[in-house]
């Protein structure tokens, strides 16, 4: 069986790679050349999904990308994971589902399976996508074509969570459409749980995320009310959590990203209007999670005030987990202001962001410490009547490995450098005074630890608000 994926993003490269481990041949499809490009050489241009992992596929034969969309004929089943985000005015954006329903419509062979991934309310896949795809191609859908909704629950960047461990739900236009949707993924995930509607399978999606943010909404104004009487949130929460039923914890925070939360809650409260029926909860949720990066900056000019400092102004602020998750670069749908904000991703960055210069230290630790080893190496000479130029310029060199593999690596690997240097010029000099020289050397690794980018940002003035 060979199928297509259209949109290789962070939903649809994982589940193309998925399908291709499981010996489904893939095609890719992405309106972004540069995407297909890179995919096509073995490249990853998604920090949590290694080059290796789609070299294995690419190798093979099993995937490939393209941005022709009419080798939509040669696939069985096209699986879609394009955006939806908000327009402007906070009302879904689903073009790029329509879209891509225009694009694949008049390539669709007959019996194909079409599923739509991407979040969004019910009635999009029957109604929206249907619609799109059976003007464009003459066929009819349940009946020429296959049709299905099945949401991605991807968590980027989780190691504990595999797209073929986590249950995915289905539901088909028709019982028929249903079945070979079932049939499609149980290739590639472990658990599929079909339920009777694509409706259902729209709506179960927007439950899981509303659920997470108006319970992120609620402890967030838990930390300002607890805030307020000098109650530790964090604390709190570590507390109620030894509940061991009826309670789940949710963390507070400055505000709130990504892909989903921000966006997803809003695509029901648009199809809600509808109905005419309002969804306050959603709504209220979504204003206590938007208030809180001004809540975060109020108390961070609060502090800075407290400090004697001038307030903000010209203040540099270094903010740490700002990414949509750990380990990611990610900075997606935040604010104005969010996206003036540059993302780090290690301690280096943080520290030059606060005006350190850590290739200055670095240089200078390895300038200090040659002169400090060389010196070591003429004492040592002078007290054992050695040829001190010798051990003066072997003690230099391993001040020099020293300094730059502790000042840019690790404490385990700066010692091993160091070690094996010793061993080495034991070797070649066979006096005792390496023993001196070595001893100096350690010692001095552990000096250019301490004042590594790590040690330095512990130093700098940091307040916990
Ligand atoms: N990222 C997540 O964690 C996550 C989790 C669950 C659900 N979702 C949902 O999955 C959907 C996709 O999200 P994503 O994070 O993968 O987005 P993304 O922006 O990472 O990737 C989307 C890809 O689609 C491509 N694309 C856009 N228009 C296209 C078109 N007409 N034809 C072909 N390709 C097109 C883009 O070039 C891009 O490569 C969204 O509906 C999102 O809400 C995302």
């Amino acid at each position: 069986m060979k199928i297509g994926i259209v949109g290789l993003g962070y939903v649809g490269l994982p589940l193309a790679l998925q399908f291709a481990r499981s010996g489904i041949m893939v095609l890719g499809f992405d309106i972004d050349p540069a995407k297909v490009k890179k995919l096509n050489r073995g490249e990853s241009y998604i920090k949590h999904i290694s080059a290796i992992a789609i070299g294995e596929q690419l190798q093979p034969g099993r995937f490939a990308a393209t941005t022709d969309f009419s080798r939509i004929q040669e696939v069985q089943a096209v699986i879609i994971c394009v955006p939806t985000p908000l327009t402007k005015n906070r009302e879904p954006d689903i073009s790029y589902i329509l879209d891509t329903g225009r694009a694949i419509a008049p390539h669709l062979a007959k019996g194909a399976l079409v599923v739509l991934e991407s979040t969004t309310y019910p009635g999009t896949t029957d109604e929206d996508l249907r619609g799109v795809l059976e003007k464009n191609s003459r066929l009819i859908a349940g009946v020429d074509f296959h049709l299905a909704f099945s949401p991605e629950r991807e968590d980027p960047g989780n190691p504990n969570h595999s797209i073929a461990d986590v249950p995915k739900l289905v539901g088909g236009f028709t019982p028929a459409c249903l079945a070979r949707a079932v049939e499609l993924y149980s290739h590639a995930v472990k658990t599929v749980v079909p339920v009777s509607s694509c409706r259902v399978a729209e709506a179960a999606k927007l439950l899981e995320n509303i659920f997470r943010s108006v319970n992120i909404a609620l402890v967030n104004e838990l930390k300002v009310v607890y805030a307020a009487m000098g109650i530790d949130i964090w604390e709190v929460i570590n507390a109620a959590k030894t509940k061991p039923f009826g309670f789940m914890p949710f963390y507070p925070g400055p505000g709130f990203g990504g892909h989903c939360i921000p966006i997803d809650p809003f695509y029901l409260t648009w199809k809600a209007r509808e109905f005419d029926i309002s969804t306050q909860f959603i709504e209220l949720a979504g204003l206590i999670n938007a208030s809180m990066p001004r809540w975060v900056v109020e108390r961070v000019a609060l502090a800075l005030d407290r400090l004697g400092k001038r307030g903000l102004s010209g203040a540099h602020v270094l903010v740490l987990g700002v990414a949509l998750m750990v380990g990611l670069r990610l900075l997606v749908n935040t604010t104005q202001v969010g996206r003036q904000m540059r993302a780090v991703a290690s301690d280096r960055e943080a520290a030059e962001m606060l005006g350190i210069n850590v290739t200055f230290i670095i240089a200078a630790t390895f300038f200090l410490g040659s002169a400090l080893a060389g010196v070591a190496g003429v004492m040592s000479g002078l007290l054992f009547n050695q040829v001190t130029n010798t051990i003066g310029f072997i003690a230099g060199l391993k001040a020099f490995t020293a300094a730059v593999v502790g000042g840019i690596g690790s404490l385990p690997g700066a010692m091993l450098g160091g070690l094996l240097l010793g061993i080495a010029e034991s070797f070649i000099t066979g006096y005792v005074s390496s023993t001196y020289t070595n001893l100096f050397v350690f010692a001095l690794l552990i000096a250019v630890m301490l004042v590594r980018p790590r040690g330095l940002l512990g130093r700098a003035q940091l307040q916990k608000v």
